[in-house]
C-alpha cells in the first residue's frame, strides 16, 4: 500500500465479517449449481477465503497462486506477475475455482484467470469477497460491492497494514511526537478511521501495534506513551 496517497478512507473488518462474506460467495457458488474440483487462492490475500469456501462447500483440494506487482526492488507495476508456479497437473482437467480478497484494478484475478486456463483446467470460474468500483475485472461471484473506493484492512494483515497507515499519518503530520490519541486523531483525519469503529473492528489492539512498530525500528517510545518516527 506504499505507493497510495496520504489521504484516503480505510475501512476496518474483523474475523466474523470476512466469515460472513466467505458464507455469502459460498451461497452464491452453490446456488448456480458450480461444482469445482480445486480452489485455486491467490496469495496472500485470497488464503482464509479459500479454506473457509473449501469448508462451506465440502471440497479437500485447495492450492495457491502467488500475484506480486513487483517489476523490481520494490517499484510496483500495473501488471501482476505470477511469483511460484503452480505444481504441474494440479488443475488439469479440473474445473477451478480461482478466489481472492478483493478486485481492486482487477488485473489481479484476471491474470490468475488467465493463467490457469493455459494451464487445460475445465470450467474456471472466479471469486472475490470484495469488490471495488475501480475493477475493470468481475468476478463471478462477489461477496459484496463497495460503493466507494476504500483501502480494506483485513483481520489476516492487521499489523501489517497498522503499522504502514500509522508510520504514514506520523509522517504527513510531520510532528516531534504523538500520543495514542494524537495517532487515534490522524487516522481518523486522513484515514476517516473512527475511534469507535476501530475499537469494535479490533478491540485493544493499537498498544500491539506499537510494540510491534517499535521492535521493528520503525518508531521509538522517546518518553512515556509518546511515540517518534526513526527514519
Ligand atoms: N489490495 C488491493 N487493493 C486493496 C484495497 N483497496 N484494500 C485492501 N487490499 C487491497
Amino acid at each position: 500500500m506504499s505507493d497510495l496517497p496520504d489521504d484516503f478512507n480505510c475501512t476496518i473488518t474483523n474475523w466474523e465479517y470476512i466469515y460472513s462474506l466467505c458464507r455469502d460467495v459460498s451461497d452464491d457458488v452453490r446456488q448456480d449449481e458450480f461444482e469445482p474440483d480445486v480452489i485455486v487462492a491467490l496469495a496472500r490475500g485470497g488464503w482464509f477465503a479459500g479454506r473457509c469456501i473449501c469448508d462451506f462447500l465440502g471440497l479437500d483440494d485447495l492450492t495457491s497462486l502467488k500475484m506480486e506487482h513487483y517489476v523490481g526492488t520494490a517499484e510496483k507495476s500495473g501488471e501482476p506477475t505470477i511469483r511460484y508456479p503452480m505444481p504441474e497437473g494440479s488443475v488439469e482437467g479440473k474445473d477451478v475455482l480461482i478466489i481472492d480478497d478483493i478486485a481492486d484494478t482487477g488485473g489481479s484475478i484476471k491474470r490468475a484467470q488467465e493463467y490457469v486456463e493455459q494451464r487445460n483446467a475445465g470450467t474456471v470460474r472466479t471469486a472475490t469477497l470484495q469488490l471495488l468500483q475501480t475493477s475493470e475485472f468481475e468476478p463471478d461471484y462477489v461477496g459484496e460491492q463497495l460503493e466507494e473506493w476504500a483501502w480494506v484492512v483485513y483481520p489476516w494483515n492487521f499489523i501489517e497494514d497498522m503499522v504502514d497507515l500509522i508510520s504514514g499519518v506520523m509522517e504527513t503530520a510531520d510532528e516531534e511526537s504523538f500520543a495514542k490519541a494524537d495517532i487515534r486523531h490522524y487516522l481518523n483525519e486522513y484515514h476517516d478511521v473512527d475511534r469507535i469503529e476501530m475499537e469494535i473492528a479490533q478491540p485493544n489492539r493499537l498498544t500491539e501495534v506499537l510494540t510491534e512498530m517499535e521492535r521493528r525500528d520503525v518508531v521509538e517510545m522517546t518518553a512515556p506513551g509518546e511515540w517518534t518516527l526513526l527514519e
